[in-house]
């Protein structure tokens, strides 16, 4: 393991289409080459591990047309901080980069004096990849995959062997070694965010981290989408539909009016009728349904509120007590349909539902109806990769801003709820829903 290289190669992923190579993230075109087949064995070459030494080698024995594209290519991927440095032993690569955009900066590998005293740095996030570990971190500069010896001195800030002093000089000019005093320095930023939190952020939204989010779907080729409903297991149905007023009624009062009438309300005077929560269903109801989008086929529908990539993959779940003949139960909304299906007329559920939501009231709040919004995270990551569940917490956020204005419309008492627990409704149901926000209806305002 003495004789370490630190190499230089493009950083994947790319993908081929006819003769061109494209990024898959910012669908910048890198490169044109005229031949398919020698598109394809690029590819395969890169696959296979190829540095950037190696692709000169292999553009150069193209002849010089060929060769003007590779310097092209490198031009672009050296500005774009495509080429990324990893190192090699005999036994095959130790540490390898995956730079964050906008990192076009050198990487020399060269230990200093100071590397005996390295430690991870706060919030760097470790998982197991393959038969190698990724090292993250939103305040590097790359995303590090090493293998089982350096992440072995890695946690042990294992400075004794020799042979891994350049893979831990390469993680501290990366950011994800720190000197161990250095973590003691005051950070506000990192003050203010949990590591959970900031990871999240970071890794779901473009432009900070080396991977692709946004509409490719990931699971295309794997499974079909899941359809705009999926009805769960029920033991009974009941038809709230035909007891909502007439639309022209219940839209009669302004926007205006409703963002003026819209509060918070923990208390009600009295309950709400079946008819008011009919007018509510009906609210959330799917409009139309359609399968388009582009050239995918995916099923959508419309609905009276907007919806990420018009997936709508947030179902609405209704416990209920005392609202007119209704029975007390947990009813899942059939949305195409509104009919309401019951999951469980088991009173302890109701009753445990209600418990938990009372909570995020301190205690004070009087609620009738429980509105667990239910998510199929299907739905969003058949479609989009890498922000599948930051789409579902945006869509989760649009429901409550309807359903407020919704409520104040139809005289309903309603009061959101940030904190819940996702056990909870899986308590209730098989199905594969899991909650991700709550609003309670207190009764009629
Ligand atoms: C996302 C969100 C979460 C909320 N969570 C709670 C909660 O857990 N408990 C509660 O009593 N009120 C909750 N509320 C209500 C807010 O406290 C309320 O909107 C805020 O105090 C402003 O009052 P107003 O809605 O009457 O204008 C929540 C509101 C939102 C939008």
């Amino acid at each position: 393991m003495s004789e370490q290289v630190l190499r230089w190669r493009p950083q994947p992923p790319f993908v081929a289409e006819g003769s061109t190579i494209l990024t898959h993230d910012a669908g910048t075109v890198l490169l044109h080459l005229d031949d398919p087949a020698a598109a394809e064995a690029l590819l395969a070459a890169w696959d296979a591990g190829m540095t950037a030494d190696e692709g000169e080698d292999w553009f150069l024995a193209r002849g010089a047309a060929a060769m003007a594209e590779w310097l092209h290519l490198f031009d672009v991927l050296t500005h774009s901080g495509r080429l990324s440095p990893s190192i090699a032993g005999p036994d095959g690569t130790l540490v390898r980069l995956l730079r964050h955009p906008g990192d076009s900066g050198a990487y020399s590998g060269v230990p200093d004096p100071g590397d005996d005293a390295l430690v991870l740095g706060t919030g760097v996030i470790v998982t197991r990849q393959a038969d190698r570990w990724r090292l993250e971190s939103p305040q590097g500069r790359a995303v590090a995959d090493v293998d089982d010896n350096v992440m072995q001195a890695v946690v042990h800030a294992d400075s004794s062997a020799r042979v891994m002093s350049m893979p831990r000089a390469l993680l501290r000019e990366a950011g994800i070694l720190v000197h161990a005093e250095s973590t003691d320095r005051p950070d506000r930023s990192i003050d203010v965010w949990e590591p959970h939190d900031r990871y999240f952020h970071w890794r779901t939204r473009r432009g900070g981290n080396p991977y692709v989010v946004g509409a490719t779907y990931p699971l295309r080729d794997r499974m079909p989408p899941l359809p705009v409903s999926d009805v769960p297991a029920h033991d009974l149905e009941f038809d709230i539909a035909a007891y909502a007023s007439p639309e022209e009624e219940v839209l009669g009062m302004s926007v205006a009016e409703a963002m003026h009438a819209r509060a918070s309300t923990r208390q009600s005077p009295s309950p709400m009728t079946l008819g008011q929560l009919a007018d509510f269903c009906v609210a959330h109801r799917v409009t139309s349904t359609r399968h388009m989008s582009h050239d995918v086929e995916y099923p959508q529908s419309r609905r009276l509120y907007p919806g990420g990539g018009a997936s709508y993959e947030i179902d609405l779940i209704l416990t209920t007590r005392g609202v007119g003949d209704l029975p007390a139960g947990v009813w899942w909304l059939d949305a195409e349909r509104v009919v309401l299906c019951r999951l469980a007329g088991d009173l302890d559920h109701v009753e445990a539902l209600f418990a938990d939501a009372m909570v995020s009231t301190g205690g004070v709040g009087e609620i009738q109806v429980l509105v667990t919004y239910a998510l199929r995270m299907g739905r969003n990551s058949w479609k989009y990769e890498g922000m599948a569940y930051r789409l579902a917490l945006l869509d989760a956020g649009v429901l409550y801003g309807h359903a407020y204005l919704v409520a104040a419309a139809l005289g309903i008492g309603i009061c959101g709820l940030g904190n819940g627990d996702s056990a909870a409704l899986a308590r209730v149901t098989e199905a594969e829903l899991v909650s991700v926000a709550e609003v309670m209806l207190t009764g009629a305002r």
